[in-house]
């Protein structure tokens, strides 16, 4: 019996601007020596991985996971045995607070962390993770977004990482870094800000959310399905933890071909921008185009948003339309085009920070304009919302009456 995972909250898509581009070429099958070393210590260790390989997946130089030969929907691409996988913690607790029990972990049993070396070697180094947990607090920065709400956001959980660091933030202490160092104090004292607040962006973006033995959900941290890219609709395989072994497989959910990418759903609210860059700072274009969560009636960042917008959006023609002028205002309302972010775009000098949340509010801005066309196209076959405010009043006259 397999258990698929409820919560796929993982990955993040290392990006051409993280990884220049590349140290994989298209053209070959070699790896870098640390995916190289991955593979090495995975295969070591009883995986079966023989049939996907790591290669760029686009012209940008996107890292991803390729199958070498074609499988069949059902089939097996890789078998990960829970001996190679890391438990962090409990699935409701933020990178911050994860990143404390991983580098504790690994503090307090150095056989154990050195028995993952090849693993932790293979993982995004310091310095090109970027995330909600580590957002750069620099008010140039943040006025990029071009919206409050998204600032407040990432400030309350950048702010949340820095408080877990020194123990200032409102949870238990033992969830906090000090608890660390009073228990290590030569050990915890060598690891820098740095590297803490790194693992707590790894640890956020990079785990999975599977159920132990007593099950309880957790973390975990999946070596080399991690490199795996999302994609929502149209990912070609699921990741199951099967309940007697408790191993990892990815399982293909429709034929594949030898070359192409393996991709997997990490969280359907991704679909959405603003969702996806405040969490794993990747964008995407989908099909039918989505609004930003924060671009729906009552939308935020804290609720599932995974359906289609139709699903979220009023059902009357009134509801429609006040909402497409909303939208409209919204979007005069922003201090520059997409024609003049497109401009800002041209300059190549742009860090890969700056020019990413350029380019989520260019593609919020889109979407925007795209959302506003289908809604008042939606408006002219929706009911009447006079109409039903009528049918409303006849229904509380007559009830009053009685
Ligand atoms: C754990 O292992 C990693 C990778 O091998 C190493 O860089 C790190 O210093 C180790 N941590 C501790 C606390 O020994
Ligand atoms: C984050 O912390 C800074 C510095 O302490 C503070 O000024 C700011 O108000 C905090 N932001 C939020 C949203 O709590």
């Amino acid at each position: 019996m397999r258990m698929v995972a409820l919560l796929v909250i993982s990955l993040l898509l290392v990006t051409s601007q993280v990884h220049g581009s590349s140290s994989l070429s298209a053209s070959d099958h070699e790896h870098s020596p640390e995916i190289a070393g991955l593979f090495d210590w995975l295969k070591e260790n009883g995986a079966k991985i023989d049939n996907i390989k790591m290669d760029r997946v686009n012209k940008n130089g996107l890292r991803g996971v390729v199958a070498t030969r074609d499988f069949k929907a059902g089939e097996v691409l890789v078998h990960i045995p829970n001996k190679c996988t890391i438990d962090v913690g409990p699935y409701t607790m933020p990178g911050a607070e994860l990143a404390v029990q991983l580098l504790s972990k690994q503090i307090e049993d150095p056989a154990w962390n050195q028995s993952f070396s090849r693993y932790f070697e293979s993982l995004p180094a310091w310095g090109t993770l970027y995330s909600k947990e580590i957002w750069k607090l620099d008010p140039d920065h943040m006025a990029l977004f071009q919206e409050p709400y998204l600032e407040h956001y990432v400030q309350v959980n950048a702010n949340w990482t820095r408080d877990v660091w020194n123990g200032a933030a409102e949870t238990d202490e033992w969830k906090q870094w000090p608890a660390v160092k009073a228990r290590f104090p030569v050990e915890a004292a060598k690891i820098p800000w740095e590297h803490y607040s790194h693992y707590a962006s790894l640890t956020a973006t990079y785990t999975f959310v599977f159920p132990n033995l007593a099950k309880e959900y957790q973390r975990v941290m999946l070596p080399l399905l991690d490199l795996c890219n999302h994609k929502g609709i149209g990912s070609n395989t699921f990741v199951t933890k099967d309940v007697r072994s408790q191993d990892y497989e990815m399982v293909a959910t429709r034929p594949i071909k030898a070359g192409e990418e393996i991709t997997h759903t990490y969280n359907m609210d991704n679909e959405r921008n603003d969702y996806a860059l405040i969490n794993y700072f990747f964008l995407q274009r989908v099909d039918p185009p989505r609004l930003c969560t924060i671009d729906l009636p009552d939308g935020h960042l804290d609720a599932t948003f995974a359906e289609y917008d139709d699903h979220y959006l009023p059902r009357d023609k009134g509801g429609l339309l006040h909402h497409a002028q909303y939208l409209e205002d919204k979007l005069a309302s922003f201090p520059t085009t997409v024609a003049e972010d497109e401009k800002l775009l041209a300059n190549k000098k742009l860090s890969w920070l700056d020019r990413r949340v350029i380019e989520f509010r260019r593609e919020r801005k889109l979407s925007i304009q795209l959302g506003i066309k289908r809604i008042r196209e939606q408006a002219k076959t929706a009911y009447s919302l006079l109409q039903m405010s009528e049918v409303e009043e006849n229904h509380k006259f007559s009830h009053n009456e009685l």
